[in-house]
C-alpha cells in the first residue's frame, strides 16, 4: 500500500463540530418546551411555536442531529483507526455529511410548519424518509467498505456494535416508514390499527436499542479503553454482550403498548424480553466501568474519563429502570406520567449525551493534531454542571411521575376519583420548574463546550493529515 495514505479526518471533524452545534440547538429547544410546560403562554399564540410542534423538533434534533452526528463522527473515526485504512471514498463521505445536514435542515423547517406523519421519532414526511434511506445506505457502504478494506484480520468489537446499529436502523426505518403518498407532504401508513402500533413500537423501541444504545456502546468500547489507557476488562464478555443484546432488543417493543388493544401475549412477551435485557445491558456497563480497574485514581484528575464513566453509571441506572417499568403492574403506574420522561432523560442526558460529550472532547484534539483541549478546567466545570443538571431533571420527573400515577389511581370509598385532573397538574407544577433549572444547567455546560471547542480550533495551525498507521505500529 502507498506509504503516504492518510486518514480522512475531515469528515470526522465536520461531524464532531456539528454534534456540538446541534447539541446546543436541540437542547435549547428542550429548554424552551420545558419552559412552556411551566409558562404555557410562551408559545405567543404562534402556530410554529406551539408545544405540539416544538416537541418533535426537540426529539428529532437531539436524537438524529446531535446523537446522529456524534455516531457518524465516532464510527468513521474508529473504523479507520481500528482497520488501519482510509475510508473507501472521500466523495461518499462528503455525500453522507452534507446529505445528513440537509435532512436535519428539512426536519427543522417542516416540523414547526406542522408537517408530520404522526409516528413518534418517525414524524418526517415521506420524501424526507426516502432521502434518509439513501444517505443511510451510502453510510453503510462507506463503513462496511472500509471494514472490507481493513489491513488487520480482526474486526474490533466497537465496529461490531457500530455495524449492528447501521444495519438495524436501515431495517427499522424502511419497514416503519412504508406508506402510500397522497400528496407531496402527506401519506398514509400501509399498516392499520393495532398492526400499525406494533410496527411503530417495534421501530420505536429498537430506535432506543440500536440508535441510542448499540452505536453508543460502540463509542464506549473504543473511547473508554483509549482514555483509561487500559485494555477492555473482558473481551469475552464484550462478545456475549453483543450477541445477547442484539438478539433480545428486537422483541421488547410491546412494553410500550401495555394494556392496549394489541394481543395480551404480545404484551407479556415484551415484558419478559425487557426483563431479560437487564443482563446484557449490565454486562456491557460492567465491562466498561471495570476497564478502569487498577486505574481508578485517573477519575480524580481526568474530566473526560469522568464523563465516560458517569455516562456508564446512567446507562446502568436507566437499563435497570426500563425493565422494571416494563412489568405490567409497574407500567400501570408509570405510563402516561413524567416517570417515563425521567427515565428517557436519565438515558438520554445521562448516558447518550455524556458519552458523546466525552468522546467529542477526546476527538477534537486528536483530529487537530493537538495533545488536548484548550482548557481541561472548563471540561471539569462542564462535567459538574451537566451532572447536576441531569440529576435535577431526572429526580424531579421521578417524583412528579410517581405522584401523578398515585394521584390518578386514588379513589374514594364510593368509587369516585379522589383528585381532579387539575389538582394533579397543580402538584406537578413545582417539579417543572426544577426540571427547567436542570435543563438550563445542561445548556450552560454545552455553551462552555462551544467556547472550549472554538479556542481549541484557534490553537490548531496547519493541521497535516495523519498517516495511516501500520498495524504493528499501533497498539
Ligand atoms: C437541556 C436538555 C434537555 C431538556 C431541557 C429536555 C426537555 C424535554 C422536555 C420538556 C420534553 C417533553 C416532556 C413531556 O412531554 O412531558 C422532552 C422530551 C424528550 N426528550 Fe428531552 N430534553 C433535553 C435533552 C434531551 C436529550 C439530549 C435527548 C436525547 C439524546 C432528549 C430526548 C428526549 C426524548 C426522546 C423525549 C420524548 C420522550 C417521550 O415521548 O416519552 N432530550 N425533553
Ligand atoms: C434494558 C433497557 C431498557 C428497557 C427494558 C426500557 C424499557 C422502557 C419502558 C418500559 C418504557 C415505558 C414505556 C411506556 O410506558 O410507554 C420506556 C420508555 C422509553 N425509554 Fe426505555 N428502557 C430501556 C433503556 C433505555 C435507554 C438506555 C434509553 C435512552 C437512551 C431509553 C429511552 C426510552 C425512551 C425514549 C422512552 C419513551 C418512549 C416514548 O413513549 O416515547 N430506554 N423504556
Amino acid at each position: 500500500m502507498p506509504a503516504k495514505e492518510t486518514y480522512n479526518d475531515k469528515v470526522v471533524k465536520q461531524f464532531t463540530v456539528m454534534t456540538v452545534i446541534w447539541g446546543v440547538v436541540g437542547m435549547l429547544v428542550g429548554v424552551i418546551i420545558a419552559a412552556q410546560l411551566f409558562w404555557p403562554a410562551l408559545n405567543f399564540d404562534l402556530p410554529f411555536l406551539t408545544y405540539g410542534r416544538l416537541r418533535p423538533l426537540h426529539t428529532n434534533a437531539v436524537i438524529f442531529a446531535f446523537g446522529g452526528c456524534a455516531l457518524f463522527a465516532t464510527s468513521l473515526y474508529v473504523v479507520q483507526r481500528t482497520c488501519h485504512a482510509r475510508l473507501i471514498s472521500d466523495k461518499l463521505a462528503s455525500f453522507v455529511f452534507w446529505g445528513w445536514q440537509l435532512i436535519i435542515v428539512l426536519a427543522a423547517v417542516t416540523l414547526p410548519l406542522g408537517y408530520t406523519e404522526g409516528k413518534e421519532y418517525a414524524e418526517l414526511a415521506w420524501p424526507i424518509d426516502i432521502l434518509i434511506a439513501v444517505v443511510w445506505v451510502a453510510y453503510a457502504v462507506l463503513f462496511f467498505g472500509t471494514i472490507v478494506k481493513r489491513r488487520v484480520k480482526h474486526i474490533y468489537v466497537a465496529n461490531w456494535f457500530f455495524g449492528a446499529f447501521i444495519i438495524a436502523v436501515a431495517l427499522l426505518h424502511i419497514v416503519n416508514s412504508l406508506a402510500l403518498p397522497t400528496g407531496l407532504m402527506h401519506s398514509y401508513p400501509i399498516y392499520a390499527g393495532a398492526v400499525d402500533a406494533m410496527v411503530q413500537w417495534w421501530y420505536g423501541h429498537n430506535a432506543v436499542g440500536f440508535f441510542l444504545t448499540a452505536g453508543f456502546l460502540g463509542m464506549m468500547y473504543y473511547f473508554v479503553p483509549r482514555q483509561a489507557e487500559r485494555p477492555i476488562y473482558s473481551y469475552r464478555l464484550s462478545i456475549v454482550h453483543f450477541w445477547a443484546l442484539i438478539a433480545i432488543y428486537m422483541w421488547a417493543g410491546p412494553h410500550h403498548l401495555q394494556y392496549t388493544a394489541i394481543p395480551d401475549w404480545a404484551q407479556s412477551l415484551g415484558m419478559v424480553f425487557s426483563l431479560v435485557l437487564l443482563a446484557p445491558s449490565w454486562g456491557g456497563m460492567i465491562n466498561g466501568i471495570m476497564t478502569l480497574s487498577g486505574a481508578w485514581h485517573k477519575l480524580r484528575t481526568d474530566p473526560i474519563l469522568k464523563f465516560l464513566i458517569v455516562s456508564l453509571s446512567f446507562y446502568g441506572m436507566s437499563t435497570f429502570e426500563g425493565p422494571m417499568m416494563s412489568i405490567k403492574t409497574v407500567n400501570a403506574l408509570s405510563h402516561y406520567t413524567d416517570w417515563t420522561i425521567g427515565h428517557v432523560h436519565s438515558g438520554a442526558l445521562g448516558w447518550v449525551a455524556m458519552i458523546s460529550i466525552g468522546s467529542c472532547y477526546m476527538l477534537i484534539p486528536r483530529v487537530l493534531n493537538l495533545k488536548q483541549m484548550y482548557s481541561s478546567k472548563w471540561i471539569d466545570y462542564h462535567f459538574w454542571v451537566h451532572t447536576i443538571g441531569v440529576l435535577l431533571y431526572a429526580a424531579s420527573m421521578w417524583i412528579s411521575g410517581v405522584g401523578q400515577g398515585l394521584m390518578s389511581r386514588a379513589t374514594n370509598p364510593d368509587g369516585t376519583l379522589t383528585y381532579a385532573f387539575v389538582e394533579i397538574v397543580k402538584f406537578t407544577y413545582p417539579y417543572y420548574a426544577i426540571r427547567l433549572l436542570g435543563g438550563v444547567l445542561v445548556i450552560l455546560g454545552m455553551l462552555l463546550m462551544v467556547w472550549n471547542m472554538i479556542k481549541t480550533f484557534q490553537m490548531a495551525k496547519d493541521v497535516a493529515p495523519q498517516p495511516v498507521l501500520e498495524p504493528a505500529a499501533a497498539h
